[in-house]
């Protein structure tokens, strides 16, 4: 959809024209996975699809919201912001609204606003719809809670890069609040800072990071949708979040720690016998495992070694299987029968797992055929098809007009 027909979908719906539209993106981690609220690093970039937001001021002090996606709107009295039921899929947006002003004291929403959302990041992908719409809805309505911006930057941000984190804290904690889930910071990070053609080198305890770029000669990122809508909000993240605390909690014991990720190797194979609790511990090893891998991959991508990038990409997937158990038999399937094509330096499940999809890192001449072949052995194995695309690599979110 172009940006002109969203226009004309704003003027059906709402009868006048919109008077500002943004645009932010959802991502695909490359590695680091599960690693972001155990302080450890990551590594995403933003992706050319995500979330559009329309909007227009009103004078009757509600909040209208349409999506070009979804069938459920609703009308929320600007005095009156708080979590809805049901999952109303309007508690991505009030979620940031509410805490921009909690953050903020400074910013007021003192007028309504008709608002249109619309989406094209495949739903349930795992490639962040949600933070796509918190990080749109967050650039929006920073800029509109602020009476007189005297700067160009809201709330006295000295720069743009400070105001983009600022703007990824107020997703994550959308999310957290309003949505439930006790997620880090990597998704909505990707959407507020991603570069074209670059990674996001995050570390999610400091929040300090680097752009690297993601020039692959004759080599593509390929995403797969596994169509196994992922559950991230049914408990089992929140539970690997307290079994992460677990080992938190034991490791302590014997050597204090805030995060996991704060040991090496080495380190954890001292006190690994500190950890009583069995899962805990399979937990507690991946995300030491994927800590090391994720600055060993960025540092092989810095220095062109892409072969070891892949086969760190294929390592994190077996770890994600064995340890963390978040995979299942749909992106065991996709990234089992991605290893066997040749010409495929390394596939992985991206995102918080349990359904969604793959990346994987695939030669130009291999592609067909990697897709003809898994996207047969996947179908043979679980009656679904899967989909496939190759990822551009994008900014991050903008105000388009
Ligand atoms: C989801 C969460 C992220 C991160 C990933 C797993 O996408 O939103 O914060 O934890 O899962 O790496």
């Amino acid at each position: 959809m172009t940006t002109q027909e969203m226009n004309q979908a704003f003027e059906q719906a709402y009868g006048r024209k919109a008077e500002k539209i943004f645009f932010a993106p959802g991502r695909v981690n490359l590695i680091g996975e599960h690693t972001d609220y155990n302080g450890g690093c990551v590594f995403p970039c933003a992706l050319s699809f995500g979330a559009w937001l329309l909007l227009a001021p009103n004078t009757d002090k509600v909040l209208r919201f349409q999506s070009l996606n979804m069938p459920q709107r609703y009308e929320i009295a600007i005095d009156a912001i708080r979590p809805q039921p049901d999952r109303a899929w309007c508690n991505y947006a009030l979620g940031c609204i509410d805490i921009i002003a909690r953050r903020h004291p400074e910013a007021k929403l003192e007028r309504g606003y008709d608002l249109l959302y619309f989406g094209n990041v495949p739903a349930g992908a795992g490639l962040s719809s949600s933070a796509a719409m918190e990080v749109v809805t967050a650039r929006a309505f920073t800029e509109e809670m602020v009476e007189s911006l005297d700067t160009q930057l809201p709330f006295g941000y000295k720069d743009d890069k400070q105001y983009r984190t600022e703007l990824a804290l107020i997703g994550q904690a959308c999310e957290h609040e309003y949505a439930g889930v006790m997620c880090g910071v990597m998704d909505q990070f990707a959407s507020a800072q991603g570069k074209k053609d670059h990674a996001i080198y995050l570390n999610c305890d400091t929040l300090e990071f680097e752009h690297v770029p993601v020039k692959l000669e004759g080599i593509k990122v390929v995403i797969t949708n596994t169509h196994s809508p992922h559950h991230l909000d049914s408990g089992a993240y929140n539970d690997r979040v307290r079994q992460c605390k677990t080992a938190v909690e034991q490791i302590s014991k014997v050597k204090p720690i805030k995060f996991l990720a704060e040991l090496t190797p080495e380190d954890w194979a001292a006190v690994e016998g500190a950890v009583t609790d069995p899962i805990a511990k399979k937990r507690a090893c991946h995300v030491v495992g994927e800590v090391a891998r994720t600055a060993q991959a960025v540092e092989a991508l810095k220095q062109g070694k892409i072969e070891l990038f892949g086969e760190l990409m294929t390592a994190s997937h077996v770890s994600l299987r064995d340890n963390y158990e978040v995979t299942g038999k749909e992106l065991d399937t996709l990234a089992e029968s991605a290893w066997q094509v040749e010409g495929v330096l390394g596939s992985r499940m991206t995102g918080g797992g349990f359904g969604g999809c793959t990346v994987s890192l695939v030669r130009d001449e291999a592609i067909e055929t990697f897709k003809a072949f898994v996207g047969k052995e996947y179908e043979e194995k679980t009656g679904l098809k899967a989909d496939f695309y190759v990822a551009e690599i994008g900014d991050g979110v903008t105000r388009l007009h």
